[in-house]
């Protein structure tokens, strides 16, 4: 962490290779826009905000990323050097000695590689210190030419390179850190006489050689801290990455996962050590599991919080719900929002919930809807049990207080409340509150007689 340099992110452009109506920095990557992995890696670099240079889609950027960056527009896209000269403005007041530039659609690099550029900076007494790669195919990025020597001497965008320059293999990875007088009294300096008409940062490095200053590279061994997102195809790749990195922290952390490869985890994500997670499980947004759970098989939850010692079985699927310690889930149940299970609550297969508060131990193990309910604690919901909640235009609450016994197929027609300790018995309809320690019963009595079957098929036969 340091007071004496500055960071600006180039953020203005809208990425046309992504083929999308959005900027290509606020398209996810495990759950996050992926300017917020830049926006981390600054935070870990310079307590002061970083400038965020904007340009398309200003104001969408501006609420995703809030007061996490100072910012500077850049109305029109004239290439990366104009756009590092729009945030000079900003850092005019700076005592920042040094500069480091980073691109906003550049999420993949460690803090502790951006460090050891630093270091080289100031270790070396650069004007220009960059980060560079080696790739078996460079693309369409800029090419570092080096003399004899070995010294960077230029850096030839693609568009603009020779045959011979295009088999370079060492390239540029856009990240910079600049020495700030160099960089600004430079910037004034370049021009568009290019391939494709623009400032080219990248033009500097010629530059400041040319004046005598010390330019520097770092070649950075793993090339996906320098990935850029161009294409749907980049995207996928820096979310598997991102994948990989969440896993093996978690692994690290103390959770066994049956199949790492198979799961899909967003960074935002947290769970408890001991832990078992099962193959093909997704979790998303603000999910927490806490210790000692188990989560089977097929299992996807957003947002939800899961507590300690938690079962959930294969094909769980919740939304928006509280899962309290030791509560057993599933298989195939639908917790939807405003699901809140206590502890030790059992919800078993098929079972859809919604709006419904379950009461420490309370049961509902088979096929059954239950929505805007509250049900109190120790109560037994029997198989097929439905809450009528709804009568075509409102939502109507049922609350069953604790201890109460439900039979099975019970239809409750809200609203509706059955008192504490009270039973219901099975294929009962209950349209009217039930008082509390009663028994409620709306079947027709049952009748038998005797020997009909007999007589029917007699009859079948003569006909
Ligand atoms: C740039 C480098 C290239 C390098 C590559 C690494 C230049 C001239 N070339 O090329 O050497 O190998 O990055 O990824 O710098 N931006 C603006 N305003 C602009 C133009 C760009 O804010 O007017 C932003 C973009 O939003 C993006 C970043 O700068 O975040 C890089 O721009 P991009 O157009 O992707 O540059 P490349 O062609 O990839
Ligand atoms: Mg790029």
């Amino acid at each position: 962490m340091t007071n004496n340099l500055d960071v600006i992110i180039l953020a203005a452009g809208l990425g046309t290779r992504m083929k999308s109506a959005k900027i290509k920095i606020l398209h996810s990557a495990a759950g996050r826009p992926i300017i917020d992995y830049v926006l981390d890696v600054a935070s870990e670099i310079c307590e002061r905000p970083p400038v965020l240079v904007v340009g398309h889609q200003r104001d969408a950027v501006r609420e995703s990323v809030g007061d996490r960056a100072r910012y500077a527009v850049q109305e029109q896209q004239l290439g990366t050097g104009h756009a590092v000269m729009q945030a000079a403005e900003v850092l005019k007041d700076s005592n920042g000695a040094n500069v480091l530039i980073l691109s906003g659609d550049v999420p993949l690099t460690r803090a502790e590689t951006l460090r050891k550029l630093i270091e080289q900076h100031a270790n070396e007494k650069n004007a220009l210190t960059l980060m560079t790669m080696k790739l078996d195919d460079p693309a369409m990025y800029g090419r570092i030419v080096r003399d004899t020597s070995g010294a960077v001497l230029r850096i030839v965008e693609a568009k603009d390179a020779s045959a011979d320059e295009k088999k370079i293999d060492e390239v540029n990875a856009g990240i910079y850190v600049f020495n700030a007088n160099d960089l600004f009294t430079n910037l004034q300096n370049l021009s568009t006489n290019n391939a494709q008409g623009e400032y080219y940062l990248t033009d500097l490095i010629a530059m400041l050689r040319n004046s005598g200053k010390r330019v520097g590279a770092m070649i950075v061994g793993d090339p996906m801290e320098a990935v850029g997102v161009n294409s749907r195809s980049d995207l996928a790749v820096v979310e598997a990455e991102i994948q990989r990195r969440v896993v093996a922290k978690l692994m690290a952390d103390g959770v066994t996962f049956r199949n790492p490869n198979t799961v899909v985890i967003d960074s935002t994500v947290t769970i408890g050590a001991d832990t078992v997670v099962y193959p093909y499980v997704t979790l998303e947004g603000l999910t927490k599991i806490g210790e000692g759970c188990v989560v089977e098989p097929s299992v996807h939850l957003v947002n939800v919080t899961v507590g300690d010692d938690v079962h959930l079985k294969t094909g769980t699927v919740a939304e928006e719900a509280t899962i309290e310690d030791e509560a057993i889930v599933g298989p195939y149940a639908n917790l939807r929002p405003g699901t809140h299970l206590g502890k030790h609550v059992k919800v078993g297969n098929f079972v859809e919930t919604k709006k419904a508060v379950f009461g420490e131990g309370a049961k509902a193990s088979h096929l059954s809807y239950i929505g805007d309910a509250e049900i109190g604690a120790d109560v037994n919901i029997g198989a097929g049990t439905i809450t009528c909640n709804y009568d075509g235009v409102n939502k109507h609450k049922t609350t069953i207080e604790d201890g109460v016994f439900i039979g099975s197929d019970t239809q409750l027609v809200a609203p509706v409340r059955v008192g504490k300790g009270a039973y219901v018995g099975a294929g009962s309809t209950i349209t009217k509150d039930v008082p509390p320690d009663s028994l409620a019963l709306s079947r027709t009595p049952q009748r038998i007689i005797e020997g009909w079957a007999i007589k029917r098929r007699d009859e079948l036969k003569k006909k």
